[in-house]
């Protein structure tokens, strides 16, 4: 983390943009940060993706909000080709709206060097670019993340998907962007629960493998929730740069990508019991996931246990959910139906399941060695509660 040092330069530079590369050879592309990019976005993707004609996907908040900019934008430089606007919400992350949205881009005649804008938060990120994996074969993609989580996360790294009744993106392709435009203005108006639910992604960046910034958002973190352009911009930066450089050593998730799921074994299962709804958003999951892990590596004399005091008090601090009680709503999940969803994890090899656990604050790592019935007993105690 470079916070300190950046601070001053960010304050002389007229243009207050940042670029991060993910390095990935022929499939390499850069993520555009800063304020007022949405009004530029016709020309980044007019000089990073050549001669792609553009099919906006949003969801109804979004358009509502933000779509006449891009599509002035877009127009400017002649590449608006037409918009489709979906439900918001996790439901939309299902293959009935995978398969009308196939069709509603063939109908809008996409040809394979046009692209497929994203714009969105996670599920409109997920969801066109899994459409955008498998229409004809592949079309070129770019990614206009507006929600926090899809800035710092969802929007970067490639991984596309939709949910089912047996678990969270299951089915899913891994494609690059060819561009992903971050403009952190449009963060302005998104609600405040919205806003703690991708915080909890941010300090995840933290958690895994920089203690510094862990240490830097405990300090810092209301500046972010009060519109402070500057944090915010290097914020959704050091993230960025974090994930690009997993993903630049591990695109397929074979090793360090890992990592990045830290909290997400836990919150994933707590997200198919809640029935992808609005009780409990995909933050908020992972921010009780997270408070989970760093407990459980405490328990088994893995962590210390200030740390995951320290973890669970700040996620609290900012408004986060820490335990499973924490879920609005009288009904607790069962432990052992919550076990079955962990079950089908990605991470499960020959049924054993690879848990991230952590030796301390940014000190993630993966383990397979933890005994199904410690993890049984863990979850019971959490659900009784
Ligand atoms: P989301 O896409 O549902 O967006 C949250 C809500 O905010 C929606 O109601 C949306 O309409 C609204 N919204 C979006 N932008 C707004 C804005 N600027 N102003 C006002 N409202 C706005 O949820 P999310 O939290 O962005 O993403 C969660 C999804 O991301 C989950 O499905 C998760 O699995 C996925 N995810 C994917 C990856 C990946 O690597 N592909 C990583 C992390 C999360
Ligand atoms: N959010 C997890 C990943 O991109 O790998």
């Amino acid at each position: 983390m470079a916070l300190k040092d950046s601070g001053a330069a960010d304050r002389m530079s007229a243009d207050p943009t940042k670029t991060v590369h993910v390095g990935l050879g022929a499939r390499s592309y850069d993520i555009e940060i800063g304020p007022g990019l949405l009004g530029k976005s016709g020309n980044l993707i007019a000089s990073a993706v050549p001669n792609a004609r553009c099919a906006v996907v949003t969801d109804e908040t979004v358009a509502k909000l933000h779509l006449d900019v891009l599509k002035e934008s877009l127009d400017r430089e002649r590449l608006f080709l037409g918009s489709t606007v979906l439900a918001p919400g996790e439901a939309t992350k299902s293959f009935t709206s995978l398969s009308g949205l196939c069709e509603t881009l063939l109908g809008l005649e996409v040809e394979r060097g046009d692209a497929v804008v994203a714009f969105g938060g996670g599920v409109i990120g997920d969801l066109a670019g899994f459409a955008s994996s498998i229409l004809r074969r592949g079309v070129r993609l770019v990614q206009i993340p507006t929600t926090l989580l899809a800035q710092v996360d969802s929007s970067v790294g490639g991984k596309t998907g939709i949910n089912s009744p047996q678990g969270k993106n299951l089915i899913g392709t891994f494609h690059q962007p060819n561009l992903v435009i971050a403009d952190t203005d449009v963060l302005d108006t998104l609600s405040k629960r919205e806003f703690r639910a991708g915080y909890a992604e941010v300090f995840k960046y933290g958690l895994i493998k920089d203690a510094g910034f862990a240490s830097w958002l405990e300090d810092n973190w209301t500046g972010l929730f009060t519109n402070d352009t500057q944090a915010r911009i290097r914020t959704v930066e050091i993230c960025c740069q974090a994930k690009a450089d997993i993903v630049s050593e591990d695109e397929r998730e074979h090793g360090s990508r890992a990592l990045l799921n830290l909290g997400h074994t836990f919150g994933h299962a707590l997200e198919v019991w809640a029935g992808y709804s609005g009780r409990l958003l995909h933050g908020e999951a992972v921010s009780i996931g997270m408070a989970l892990a760093f407990e459980l590596s405490a328990e088994l004399g893995l962590c210390p246990q200030g740390d995951a005091e320290r973890v669970a008090a700040h996620l609290r601090a900012v408004g986060l959910p820490t335990e499973i009680k924490d879920i609005e709503g009288e009904d607790r999940p069962d432990a052992t139906a919550l076990w079955n969803h962990m079950a089908q994890d990605k991470k499960v090899v020959r049924g054993k399941l690879a848990y991230i656990l952590v030796r301390g604050i940014g000190q993630a790592y993966v383990s397979r060695e933890i005994p199904d019935a410690t993890v049984q007993n863990f979850l019971a105690r959490k659900c009784e509660r």
